[in-house]
């Protein structure tokens, strides 16, 4: 039968005492389950290896959650080669039959919102209205794209002209790998790999290595929701090891990524070259970093725009690459802006996101605390240090929350992608110039403007060009279905997941056309 129109999930609701109890409850829960060791998951079955690592709390290192074992370039051969053998089978697989396994996840994966969310809070340090909108998004990701599949399932009859018919339709491409970040573990690893399943792909999936038990979540939920072996493959490994390894595989036929600039590049460029025995050119899907700004015209809204100017910049430590990292403000309301953004900066509580009264906590692991500081000093000698937050004792990978003043469009804290919770203020003289400004980094993934006037606001519909622009609001947190994500340039290959375009990158069209 039909399915019932694509709804968002709804959000945590703390006014709800059973949401606010289920929180701790889960932590208490999950953290029972801690320090197992995690094994693969190739053709269905679990694979064990002597290599191991281990994966632990940012707010607490020496709390180590699990140990996972670590796939060599033999392990992720013999997953390319599962998901190679499921493909046919898999292919042939009628679309809402496919469509079926992912409504299935997402049942499941509603009845353990609150255990996946503190796997989150654990493993990558995200306060908890954040982990639960990870998991909210990764459901409406499978509910998404279910639905999209079964749109796009059925061949479509092109032309009129008499005694000829022609149809269009849409077929997998084979092994996609599916190689994700750990800062949506949930969310991006499953928007990806149940894209790539939905559409008739096998996969192979490699989770980052700071959030592989959330990963082994994703993999259980798949497993639970009983897709035919091989079609989803859990090779968790050390990029070192095997990552170009997985990129250049000769099976390997579409590549998912989201992450770094720099990982991003070095895949689409290996990915072009062809190997022996390749059967087709590769298609690389890739999201990358971002140095979006928010623009606060002279005539904005303050009471509006510094808290969420504050959520965009330091939610989950400006771990996004949807983050605001520059806040470009004009002249005439700088200084009143600048004063009001401090004094509510000055009154965020920093501390480990088990404590829900703190709204900042640690960063993902120690390189990037190390490269985040290092930004902080390039950025203090660029520009003025506005406000520099408390960190917590303990051992921790905590940087201080950070505001420099100060800043111009050649600074490197201007450029440069820091990923962590440091936000530039740069002082503009009028709204041409802000937009200028906005545009100048390689990167364009989002955007915001705060501004109550209309000429502006559809100026900046017009000339600010990033991939997700918001007028009046917040800049990260974008909804499936609602504001499909992704962004241009620089910020990835003009994808847009959660939106109607995403499936058709995962396929080949087809056309046949028969003479009657
Ligand atoms: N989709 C996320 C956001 O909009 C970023 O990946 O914040």
């Amino acid at each position: 039968g039909g399915l019932p129109s694509f709804e968002n999930e709804p959000m945590v609701d703390f006014t709800r005492p059973d949401h606010r109890a289920a929180f701790p409850d889960a932590l208490v829960r999950v953290r029972t389950h801690l320090g197992k060791t995690y094994p693969l998951l190739i053709n269905g079955r679990e694979v064990r290896t002597a290599d191991l690592m281990p994966t632990v709390n940012p707010n607490n290192p020496s709390e180590i959650l699990g140990q996972i074992c670590q796939a060599g370039t033999k392990e992720t051969g013999d997953a390319v080669a599962a998901a190679k053998a499921a493909f046919p089978s898999w292919r042939d697989t009628d679309p809402r039959t496919r469509a079926d396994y992912l409504l299935k996840a997402a049942r499941i994966t509603r009845t353990r919102i609150f255990d996946l969310s503190a796997w989150q809070i654990l493993e990558i340090g995200k306060q908890w209205d954040q982990a639960y909108a990870d998991v909210t998004e990764a459901i409406d990701f499978l509910e998404y794209y279910a639905r999209e599949m079964v749109r796009l399932g059925g061949p479509r009859r092109l032309g009129h002209a008499p005694g000829e018919l022609n149809h269009y339709f849409y077929e997998p491409r084979g092994v996609a790998a599916v190689i994700a970040p750990w800062n949506f573990p949930l969310a991006i690893s499953t928007g990806m790999a149940s894209a790539a399943i939905v559409t008739g792909n096998c996969v192979v999936y490699k989770p980052s290595g700071l959030t592989p038990v959330i990963g082994w979540q994703l993999t259980e939920l798949f497993r639970e929701a009983g897709l035919p072996d091989g079609v989803f493959n859990y090779v968790p490994g050390r990029s070192s090891v095997m990552g170009d390894y997985l990129v250049d595989h000769p099976d390997v036929s579409l590549i998912a990524f989201t992450g770094s600039l720099e990982t991003g590049l070095r895949i689409n460029e290996r990915a072009a070259r062809v190997q022996p025995g390749q059967a087709n050119v590769k298609r690389v899907i890739c999201e990358m970093g971002g140095k979006n700004a928010i623009i606060i015209d002279d005539d904005a809204d303050l009471d509006e725009a510094v808290p969420n100017v504050l959520l965009s910049a330091f939610g989950f430590q400006g771990q996004k690459c949807s983050a605001c990292s520059r806040v470009i403000v004009l002249d005439a309301v700088h200084d009143r802006f600048v004063e009001r953004l401090v004094a509510m900066a000055r009154a965020t509580s920093v501390g480990p996101p088990d404590n829900p009264a703190h709204s900042m906590g640690a960063v993902a692991d120690d390189n990037a605390m190390k490269r985040i500081r290092e930004y902080i000093e390039i950025g203090e000698t660029e520009g003025k240090l506005l406000h520099e937050g408390p960190v917590p004792a303990g051992n921790g990978y905590y940087v201080p929350m950070t505001i420099i003043g100060g800043i111009r469009p050649e600074h490197r804290i201007a450029r440069e992608e820091i990923f962590g919770p440091v936000l530039a203020v740069m002082r503009a003289k009028d709204f041409d110039e802000a937009i200028q400004w906005a545009n100048a980094p390689r990167f364009a993934l989002t955007g915001g403007v705060f501004s109550r006037s209309p000429e502006h606001l559809a100026k900046a519909r017009r000339e600010f060009r990033v991939g997700n622009l918001y007028l009046n609001r917040g800049i990260t947190g974008a909804l499936v279905e609602r504001q499909p994500f992704g962004g241009s340039r620089m910020s990835g290959g003009g994808t847009k997941a959660g939106g109607p375009d995403y499936l058709l990158h995962f396929m080949d069209p087809r056309a046949v056309t028969e003479n009657t």
